[in-house]
């Protein structure tokens, strides 16, 4: 194996955004005059004729995420690089047509349940509920038709000052083989701190299971230049989960020193990612959950992966109350997808850093429960950060 961090010969230094300045007309400049906002353009209708919107979110820096109400997907997110240069960093594709035909998630929420569970199947009070199986035997992402394929009631609201875009969806009993109607709200808020902000809340009248997150492919070169193999990578562990062939956990919590999967200080994504190990072989690349060890307290966020790409300085935080996080390095997108712009996304083109609950928790009883029952509300939090460091 190679070293287990690269040795980073450079020294970074935490540029504020904004600061900068450019001639390149992608460059958007911090203005003292610029405020919050968001506005909402038609995107298109699905086949059966709903129509669909797109909603741009700006903060007061410029950063610029454009959102639909169709999966709640993020369609596109400029952030700057080192030189103030505004870009896309996450993949998806330039029209809803091609979101509808396939996707592999590029953006969406996920849910009911994001992950798999094993078999589609599970028990509660004594009851077996079958699930879709859409993943070889598995359940994966909500199913057939999970949250990613659904049109949300979409609010803007920038009464805060900062804009933010309210998400709803009343998943019906039975959805997908789940009990309980789902009453589900999302709301993403472009911060003025230059963060993705998602929130979920969720309350159900029967016991269900619930685990929801965000399915955003990053990719920090800007416009998806290259793979992501040199993003260094840092992920705030204690272990990970290793999983069987369907990708289902073992149960056994597998300590990160001396694998492959120790990301505790920062570490470029492809150092050992063709490392001769029988969990890499089964992901094809890394497609597991670490458990978090950011121990924060219930309902707080704890910072759970750090991601820089050298060469354009950008830098992202994950932030969350969820105990895992679910790095997937992008290994299935195979050149199957004509991205934006008309980018072919090869394997490793992207990456997804989904802060969940464990997979298969509904058959894992030792693992963190995900049965929200009536009464209860579901919350959850996770912040996407962005900044710069810069090469001195
Ligand atoms: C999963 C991958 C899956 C991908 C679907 C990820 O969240 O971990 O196994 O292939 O979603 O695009």
């Amino acid at each position: 194996m190679k070293p287990s961090f690269s040795i980073i010969t450079i020294f970074v230094l935490a540029l504020q955004i904004g600061c900068q300045s450019g001639s390149n007309n992608q460059t958007k400049h911090a203005n003292e005059t610029m405020k919050a906002n968001i506005t909402k353009t038609a995107w298109g209708a699905l086949p059966d004729g709903t129509t669909v919107d797109l909603f741009t979110l700006t903060n007061k820096n410029g950063l610029e995420a454009k959102i639909s109400n169709y999966g709640g997907i993020v369609v596109s997110l400029f952030t700057p690089d080192m030189n103030g240069k505004m870009e896309d960093i996450v993949l998806g594709f330039d029209s809803l047509d091609e979101y509808v035909k396939d996707t592999p998630y590029f953006g969406s929420i996920v849910g009911r349940y994001g992950n798999r569970i094993a078999k589609g199947r599970f028990e509660l009070k004594g009851k077996t509920y079958n699930l879709a199986k859409n993943d070889g035997e598995n359940h994966l992402h909500g199913g057939l038709k999970g949250f990613d394929k659904v049109v949300w009631e979409a609010v803007p609201d920038t009464s805060s000052g900062e804009a933010s875009l309210n998400l709803t969806y009343v998943s019906p009993d039975g959805e997908e083989g789940y009990p309980g109607n789902l009453e589900v709200r999302v709301v993403y808020t472009l911060t003025n701190q230059d963060e993705l902000k998602i929130t979920y809340f969720a309350t159900t009248d029967k016991q269900t299971p619930v685990n929801l997150t965000h399915h955003g492919y990053f990719n920090l070169t800007g416009g998806a230049k290259r793979d992501i193999l040199a993003h260094e990578l840092s992920i705030n562990a204690s272990g990970f989960l290793p999983v069987d062939s369907g990708l289902i956990p073992t149960g056994e919590l597998r300590a990160l020193n001396g694998t492959p999967f120790n990301f505790k200080t920062p570490k470029p994504i492809g150092n050992d990612i063709n490392f001769d190990d029988i969990q890499l072989k089964l992901g094809l690349g890394y497609d597991h959950t670490w458990v978090l060890s950011n121990h924060k307290p219930i309902g707080e966020v704890g910072l759970a992966a750090t991601l820089l790409d050298p060469e354009s300085g950008r830098y992202m935080e994950v932030w969350t109350t969820e105990p895992g996080i679910q790095f997937y390095s992008g290994n299935f997108l195979h050149g199957k997808y004509k991205g934006k712009g008309g980018v072919v996304y090869q394997d490793r083109w992207g990456l997804c850093l989904e802060t969940q609950h464990f997979p298969d928790s509904p058959n894992r009883l030792i693992f963190p429960s995900t049965i929200l029952v009536p009464g209860d509300h579901y919350s959850s939090t996770t912040i996407y950060k962005f900044s710069v460091k810069r090469k001195l």
